[in-house]
């Protein structure tokens, strides 16, 4: 009797051929290779001009107010009692570091990770700048990376805050117009650190977040201009820079506490040594301990870029790229609708500002 021939795919020694390949397409999508990644480029958003006119107004009239030192950290103790005071956001050599950092995991704090600390501690410069001089009074712009922002031609107003902070790989280059060109900030973690450097301020401070023990070790390669290992990179969970070419001097390690106020303190989110694995919900996005940054830097602190306006359609996630409001749905990690109720609430009880009005629209009703 004739055995029918097994179609192609079928044959036991493709199989394991097309198991292969599988696999490794599998764990392409995982890991997110980004094979098919173009670069960010503008897209013209029409925006109505007596809108545009109302907002820039609005930030003209803030920015030219007397700014009122220790504004927004004195209304952030008053309006959240337990907040209690960390006293150094950023941690060098000389810092006293209380027990408590090491008794929380990462974002919160640096649960068995001493030496990792101590190592990072050593190479980065010990400040001898206590933040700002004591009669200046500073105001903070922290901006996000909404789509907001598209169109609004806010950038020359936004350089004029004395402190620029910018997050994750929001670029500017390509962007000026609307987001400025000054950062005084950069606040990221490894993976979503800017692949491509365009910060040119001299004055630049990169801040890193530690999320993950290997973070220390990519925080290292690059204050010393070394390369991290191949073992190390199975632990990013997206492509990672090799490099960020600023002097050592301008690295700066976050303080977990920040982080670990943002959710507890401020969020109301559960104690975080009671996360377990797969992130309950009680990290903050880096924009909420962001602005828990500014109000320890800064003595007035305003918003840009956050929230979304709901009459505005064709606007998207982030200003520098095609992708849908609706992608944020699957943004798990993190409690939107938490930190939007808390943002609103400082807003309208004009801790902070919001400039571009999505969290809460003080420029929409005049
Ligand atoms: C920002 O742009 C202005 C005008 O093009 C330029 O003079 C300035 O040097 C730029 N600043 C930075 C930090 O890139
Ligand atoms: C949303 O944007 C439109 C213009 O596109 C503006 O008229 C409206 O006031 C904005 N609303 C809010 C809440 O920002």
């Amino acid at each position: 009797m004739r055995r029918a021939v097994k179609p192609w795919l079928f044959q036991p020694s493709k199989r394991l051929i097309i198991l292969l390949l599988s696999l490794a397409l599998i764990s392409l999508a995982i890991l997110k290779l980004p094979l098919f990644h173009t670069d960010p480029k503008p897209v013209e958003v029409p925006v109505d001009p007596i809108y545009r006119e109302r907002i820039h107004s609005y930030v003209r009239e803030i920015l030219a107010k007397e700014c009122r030192p220790s504004f927004a950290r004195q209304k952030m103790k008053t309006e959240h009692s337990r907040s209690t005071q960390v006293v150094e956001p950023f941690l060098d050599l000389n810092t006293h570091l209380n027990e408590q950092i090491f008794q929380y995991p990462p974002p919160f704090g640096f649960m068995n990770m001493k030496n990792k600390l101590q190592e990072i501690l050593s190479l980065l410069p010990a400040s001898s700048e206590s933040g700002r001089g004591v009669r200046d009074c500073h105001r903070c712009v922290v901006v996000g990376n909404g789509g907001i922002l598209k169109g609004l031609g806010l950038g020359h107003l936004l350089n004029q805050f004395d402190i620029v902070i910018r997050l994750n790989s929001g670029p500017v280059q390509d962007f000026s117009a609307d987001v400025g060109n000054r950062t005084s900030i950069r606040m990221s973690y490894p993976e979503s650190c800017p692949k491509v450097w365009e910060d040119m301020d001299s004055e630049l401070k990169y801040v890193a977040v530690i999320y993950k023990s290997v973070d220390f070790h990519w925080l290292r390669a690059m204050i010393t201009k070394t390369s991290i290992s191949l073992w190390d990179w199975l632990f990013f969970w997206q492509k990672v820079p090799v490099s960020v070419p600023i002097k050592t001097s301008q690295f700066r390690l976050l303080n977990p506490e920040i982080i670990r106020e943002t959710s507890s303190d401020l969020l109301h989110y559960p104690d975080a040594r009671e996360r377990l694995w797969g992130w309950d919900q009680n990290v903050p996005t880096l924009g909420v301990s962001a602005l828990n940054l500014a109000t320890y830097l800064c003595d007035e602190v305003s918003l840009a870029g956050f929230g979304y306006n709901l009459s505005q359609k064709e606007v998207t996630l982030h200003y520098y790229d095609d992708k849908p409001m609706t992608s944020m749905l699957k943004e798990a990690m993190h409690n939107v609708q938490t930190e939007t109720v808390f943002l609103k609430r400082l807003v309208t009880s004009g801790s902070i500002t919001d400039l571009t009005g999505g969290i809460h629209c003080k420029f929409c009703s005049s």
